[in-house]
């Protein structure tokens, strides 16, 4: 079986399991990590059996890298993806795609000149809880889809100190309810502030307005001790809860309450195998970059609704 050449930019704490599971799939064949901190891309490098680089420049040149995974820092995250493009390699740059939708604009046009596969790190739809209520929505099993209600609050990791909670967070939930409700929200209305983060929004409350009087309302923080992930869809005719962490799935409705038992899996496993197999042609992509764009527009729709206190339209 031929593998995917790849090499994983920012040896950090997620990309450091970017290149752990490289290194694993049978489709992928770790060839470079790459970190402007030396002595991280060596240990990551080293651990995984990938060479080393402080800079993507010689990097990129190898022709026996196809593919990259952009895992910096969430402000360079666009910089370093387009560096890949033009060097024709495919990406996937992890969420939030890049700092404003300009950049991931720019994105998108490179990759569909230079004909590049180009994804975004929304690990969430790869929960596989996720796509269990994706058929239920479209099948109507919970009957018709009323709204969506998610819960993703933590502790603040102080690693992420160049965007607020909207971009690192809540941009998540928008594209899970994007993906879910099979349309784009109409409006959204928020209410961020920040009480411990000096620069960014360090909580936010978001109603996105869908069509035919559907919503999702989104919590998110990095203030509550503890860690919460969850996703609740009422349909008319039953619930179904979500812990994204147990990957555990209740449905209720009027007579009874049932845990389906779906093995849990490794989202990031299933993320990056499918990212190669779109790469290989074998699968449709499930995530675009047009799917990042637009999470990314409405987490600036929510922060311009929150600074003017006025509902934002989009579209
Ligand atoms: N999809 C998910 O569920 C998920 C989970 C965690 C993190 N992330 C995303 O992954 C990215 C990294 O997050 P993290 O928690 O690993 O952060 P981190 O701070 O632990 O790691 C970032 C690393 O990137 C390196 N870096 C920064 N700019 C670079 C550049 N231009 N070239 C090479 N290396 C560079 C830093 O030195 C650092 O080692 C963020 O964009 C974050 O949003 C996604």
């Amino acid at each position: 079986m031929k593998k995917l050449g790849v090499a994983v930019v920012g040896a950090g704490f997620w990309g450091r399991n970017h290149a752990r599971v490289f290194s694993e799939l049978e489709e992928t064949k770790l060839l470079a990590v790459c970190d402007i901190d030396a002595e991280r891309a060596k240990k990551v490098a080293n651990q995984f059996g990938a060479e080393a680089y402080v800079e993507t420049g010689r990097m990129l040149k190898r022709k026996d890298i196809e593919a990259v995974s952009i895992c910096t820092w969430s402000t360079s995250l666009a910089k370093e993806a387009l560096k890949a493009l033009k060097a024709g390699k495919h990406v996937l740059v992890e969420k939030p795609m890049a700092a404003n939708s300009k950049q991931a604009e720019a994105l998108i046009k490179t990759a569909e000149m230079e004909g590049l596969h180009l994804s975004v790190g929304f690990l969430m739809r790869f929960i596989p809880g996720i796509q269990y209520i994706k058929k239920a929505i479209e099948e109507k099993s919970i009957g018709e889809l009323v709204c969506a209600t998610a819960k993703r609050v933590s502790q603040w990791p102080e690693r992420i100190g160049d965007i607020g909670v909207v971009k690192d967070l809540a941009i998540h939930d928008i594209d899970i309810t994007r993906y879910l409700f099979g349309d784009d929200p109409i409006a959204v209305y928020a209410k961020t502030g920040n009480m411990r983060h000096k620069l960014f929004e360090d909580y936010a409350h978001i109603m996105l307005t869908f069509k035919e009087g559907k919503n999702a309302f989104i919590e998110s923080n990095w203030l509550t001790p503890y860690k919460t992930r969850v996703l609740v869809v009422t349909g008319s005719k039953a619930i179904v809860k979500l812990d994204y962490i147990t990957q555990e799935l209740t449905i209720e409705d009027a007579k009874e309450t049932v845990q389906p038992r779906i093995p849990w899996q490794e989202p990031l496993k299933l993320e990056l195998q499918h990212f190669a197999n779109c790469v290989f042609g074998k699968e449709k992509p499930l995530i675009t970059g047009e799917d990042g764009l637009k999470a990314l527009k409405i987490a600036e729709a929510a922060l311009k609704s929150s600074r003017t206190g006025r509902l934002v339209k989009i579209g």
